[in-house]
């Protein structure tokens, strides 16, 4: 496989930047006919690498793409799931270059240069990494198992019409085990692989004060003011201690063992460096956490955006007649994201003062997992990283969130990998996003490795 890669890594770069150059953004409808053309690309490349069939099948949304090659039914059976879908670009004047022309730079972390665009690493360049691979093993005759991929676009947007997919499509969907290359590695020289991702419940609040802005002036100080309190209702949600005020937040939270808590520290982490990347001068989070607890195994609540009143250029004097946020909650287990959405919505309208009007509404949602480490899936992925990287990688819990992960076992009854090549500071969702090109053709070798070392696991 490292040699297919070696000889055929021009086309496997070229064939990516023309996949990146198609802004497949989920959540805009400006880019409907941009994601079915993505859909269509992947449709394609999957029958040239050497899939039986390849179709897209219609949701509610944005379409899947399913293709499959079923070699032997006594072999194993692996279904790769990816997403074709992106985040929006925004803020345009951020990126130093252009996000859907991808190009690409020399970085100190990816001094063989990286892919700038979005979807570089989320999760185009991941997800295309598995069709590459899928390519190489079927040209050079090593297929060893059987493989299915499903491809969506709506992860990005909460995954919301796939769960109907897997109820439907059950039996053809049926595996022994689910990949997804979609999470982290600690760095390039420190593999690593997730078993456990975060839940989230996504929701949006709108505080309303008088029936009208009003002047700042003329009202100002005898009626509130609905972004102030919108302010101070939100810095209500957390304590000093950083925990979360919300009743019965904690209740279902799992609390890790020392011993455990002392496994996951084993994964080695700079503070200093974590700080410099991000140009901070100190920390936050939850007391008697460190950051990688706070960021995988304890729950969170951010506000992702916030508006109201005047935004234009120079100054306005108003009090303005309505304010809104956009509000997210990381869950771990076993929270479920529809019991926490109702306590924050009880919570947050009771602590909202009489002078305004609040409405919550639920946006999407999903459940944390954890992932086993015993499991052949997990094994296989284990010796295809210490073979490729040279270097066993070490178990983290993510704290991102994959939402149709829980529901893979729910209702198929699989079990996942996560066996991802990005690094966290490849600025996913960000401006800037970018993949290394180590990252993507180390990825496409270790995928191919997971194959082998799956089915060989398989036969004994
Ligand atoms: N690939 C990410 C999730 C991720 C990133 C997991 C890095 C672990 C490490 C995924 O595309 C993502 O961004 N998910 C969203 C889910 C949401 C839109 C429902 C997230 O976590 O915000
Ligand atoms: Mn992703
Ligand atoms: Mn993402």
């Amino acid at each position: 496989m490292k040699a297919y890669v070696e000889q055929h890594k021009e086309r496997f770069i070229s064939e990516l930047l023309e996949l990146l150059r198609i802004p497949s953004v989920s959540a805009d409808s400006r880019h409907k006919a941009d994601v079915r053309r993505t859909a269509e690309y992947i449709k394609e490349k999957l029958l040239a690498a050497g899939a039986d069939q390849a179709e897209l099948f219609e949701t509610k949304g944005h379409p899947v793409v399913y293709g499959e090659k079923l070699i032997d039914p006594a072999l194993p059976t692996v279904l790769v799931y990816g997403h074709y879908d992106v985040q929006p670009p925004d803020p345009l004047n951020l990126w130093e270059t252009p996000p859907f022309e991808p190009t690409i730079r020399q970085t100190k972390i990816h001094p063989q240069g990286a892919i700038f665009a979005r979807g570089a690493c989320d999760d185009k360049g991941q997800m295309y990494s598995h069709i590459k691979a899928f390519e190489g093993l079927v040209t050079t005759n090593q297929l060893p198992c059987n493989v299915k991929f499903m491809i969506e676009g709506e992860e990005e947007v909460g995954s919301e019409n796939l769960a109907e997919f897997l109820k439907e499509h059950k039996e053809k969907l049926a595996a022994d085990v689910i990949l997804i290359s979609d999470t982290s590695v600690i760095a390039n020289d420190t593999p690593s692989l997730e078993v456990g991702l975060r839940g989230l419940s996504y929701l949006e609040v709108e505080v309303t004060g008088p029936n009208r802005d009003l002047h700042s002036g003329v009202y100002g100080g005898g009626v509130a003011n609905p972004v102030n309190v919108l302010c101070e209702m939100i810095a209500s949600l957390k304590d000093a201690n950083g925990r979360i005020t919300i009743p019965g937040f904690y209740d279902k939270v799992v609390e890790l063992s020392k011993e455990e808590r002392a496994e996951l520290a084993k994964a080695p982490f700079d503070l200093n460096a974590y700080q410099e990347e991000l140009g901070i001068a100190d920390v936050s989070g939850e007391a008697g956490y460190t950051t990688p607890e706070r960021t995988s195994i304890r729950p969170t609540v951010d506000v992702n955006g916030i508006w109201g009143g005047y935004t234009g250029e120079g100054a306005k004097t108003v009090l303005p007649a309505k304010a809104q946020a956009k509000i997210s909650m990381r869950l771990v287990p076993n929270q479920d994201p529809d019991e926490i959405t109702q306590l924050f919505k009880e919570y947050f309208q009771r602590i909202a003062p009489k002078t305004v009007k609040v409405s919550v509404t639920p946006h999407h949602g999903g459940h944390p997992v954890v992932t086993p480490t015993d499991s052949a899936g997990f094994i296989a992925a284990s010796r295809a990283f210490e073979e490729a990287w040279g270097k066993k990688p070490i178990p983290t819990r993510g704290g991102g969130s994959i939402p149709i992960v829980a529901l893979f076992e729910k209702v198929l009854g699989l079990k996942t990998v996560l066996m991802g090549f990005g690094l966290d500071s490849d600025a996913l969702h960000s401006p800037n996003e970018h993949y290394g090109i180590f990252n993507y053709l180390k990825g496409i070798e270790t995928i191919g490795l997971f194959y082998k070392h799956f089915a060989e696991l398989s036969r004994k």
